[in-house]
C-alpha cells in the first residue's frame, strides 16, 4: 500500500529529472560567489519576482530571519501576524538572534492585518518605545490569497510611513497560479520576499531571498553570520531551478485537488473551511482525532494532530490519492456510527 502524506507540501522528493538536474549541475564554491548554478538561480528568482537581487538560503526561516535582520537593528521592531510563520513557528528567532522586537496583530480571517490596526500599532518617535522600521506579511497564509488591493493598501501604508515591508512569499507562487496573474505582480512595492523552492515547487531544499540589491548585501553578511552560505550548493540550486521551470503551473492541480478534497470531506457532513490554495482544513470531533489519525495511519494516509486538522496537497499526491484518502475518513466514520447506533 502507497503511502498518501498530507502533513505538508514539503514531503514531496526529487523524481528523476530533478534529481538529473542536480547530479549534472555545474558548481563552485558559493562562499566566493562563483557557483554558476547558484547565481543563476539567485538572477532568475530576482527575474521572476521583479527584484534587483536574490540570494540563496537553505531554508525559509533562515531567509525570513535575514530579511528581518536586514530591516531592523537591535531594538527595532517589526509589526507582524499572530499566525504568521516569522512570528509564531521561527522559534523566536528574530527575538533570540536578531533582538528584533516583535509587535504582532491578530490575523483577520482572511490572514490579512487589518492596516488601521498596523498604523496605530506604529510607535510613535519617543524614547519610551523601540523604533518601528518594518511590516511583515505572509502569503498565501494558511493558504488564504491575500487580495491584490489589500497588498496596494499595505504598499501605500508602508511607504507613506517609511516603513520597509517585507514578504515571506514561502508560497507566493501558489498565490499567484490561484489568482492567475504573474507572480511579480503580487510583489510589486515589496522591499523584500523570501520564497521557498521547497513547498509547492517540490525542492528537496531552499529558498531565494529577494530583494533590493541594498537589503540583499546586508542579509549576505548576516546569513554568513547565521552559518547559511554553503558551499557547492549548486546541486541544491539545480533542483530550485528545475523546480521553476516544471513546477510552477502545476500548482493548480494542488489546488484542484486541494477543492476535491475538500468536497468529498464536507459530503461526509464535516465541517471545512473554504479551500483556497493547496490547503484543507477540516474540524473533526476532538474525541474522534486520535483513532481517526490511528485509522487513517492503517490506510497509509499521513497526517498532523489536532482537531482542526490541516491537510496539504503537492506534487506526490494526485487524484485518485485524494479519492483513497476521502475514502478512509468515510470509513471511519461509518464505523463510529454504526457503534453509535448500537
Ligand atoms: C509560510 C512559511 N514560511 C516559512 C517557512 C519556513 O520554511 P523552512 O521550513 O524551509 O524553514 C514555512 C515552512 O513551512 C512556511 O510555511
Amino acid at each position: 500500500m502507497s503511502t498518501i502524506d498530507l502533513r505538508s507540501d514539503t514531503v514531496t522528493r526529487p523524481g528523476p529529472g530533478m534529481r538529473r538536474a542536480m547530479a549534472e549541475a555545474e558548481v563552485g564554491d558559493d562562499v566566493f560567489g562563483d557557483d554558476p548554478t547558484v547565481n543563476r538561480l539567485q538572477d532568475a528568482c530576482a527575474e521572476r519576482i521583479g527584484m534587483e537581487a536574490g540570494l540563496f538560503f537553505p531554508t525559509g526561516t533562515q531567509s525570513n530571519l535575514a530579511a528581518l535582520m536586514s530591516h531592523c537593528a537591535r531594538g527595532e521592531e517589526v509589526i507582524v501576524g499572530q499566525e504568521a510563520h516569522t512570528y509564531r513557528y521561527e522559534a523566536g528567532g528574530m527575538a533570540v538572534l536578531g533582538s528584533i522586537q516583535p509587535q504582532p496583530l491578530q490575523n483577520r480571517p482572511d490572514g490579512s492585518l487589518d492596516l488601521a490596526e498596523v498604523e496605530a500599532a506604529i510607535k510613535p518617535n519617543d524614547p519610551h518605545f523601540a523604533v518601528t522600521k518594518l511590516v511583515a506579511l505572509e502569503n498565501t497564509i494558511g493558504g488564504k490569497v491575500l487580495p491584490r488591493a489589500y497588498l496596494a493598501d499595505a504598499v501605500a501604508l508602508a511607504r507613506r510611513r517609511g516603513l520597509w515591508l517585507h514578504l515571506d512569499g514561502a508560497r507566493v507562487f501558489n498565490a499567484a497560479v490561484k489568482l492567475g496573474v504573474p507572480v511579480d505582480r503580487l510583489c510589486e512595492g515589496f522591499d523584500t520576499v523570501s520564497v521557498c523552492l521547497s513547498k509547492g515547487l517540490g525542492a528537496p531544499a531552499g529558498t531565494v531571498l529577494v530583494g533590493r540589491r541594498d537589503v540583499i548585501d546586508r542579509a549576505k553578511r548576516v546569513r554568513k553570520m547565521l552559518g547559511g552560505t554553503m558551499r557547492q550548493s549548486g546541486v541544491l540550486a539545480a533542483a530550485g531551478l528545475y523546480a521553476l521551470a516544471h513546477h510552477e503551473d502545476r500548482l493548480a492541480e494542488d489546488h484542484a485537488n486541494a477543492e476535491r478534497l475538500g468536497r468529498g470531506l464536507a459530503s461526509l457532513g464535516l465541517r471545512v473551511e473554504p479551500v483556497q490554495t493547496n490547503m484543507v482544513f477540516v474540524h473533526v470531533p476532538r474525541e474522534s482525532e486520535a483513532p481517526l489519525r490511528a485509522h487513517l495511519a492503517s490506510r497509509g494516509l499521513m497526517t498532523l494532530p489536532g482537531p482542526r486538522m490541516r491537510l496539504v496537497t503537492h506534487l506526490d499526491v494526485d487524484a485518485a490519492g485524494i479519492d483513497r484518502a476521502v475514502e478512509a475518513f468515510a470509513s471511519f466514520f461509518r464505523a463510529a456510527n454504526l457503534k453509535s447506533q448500537i
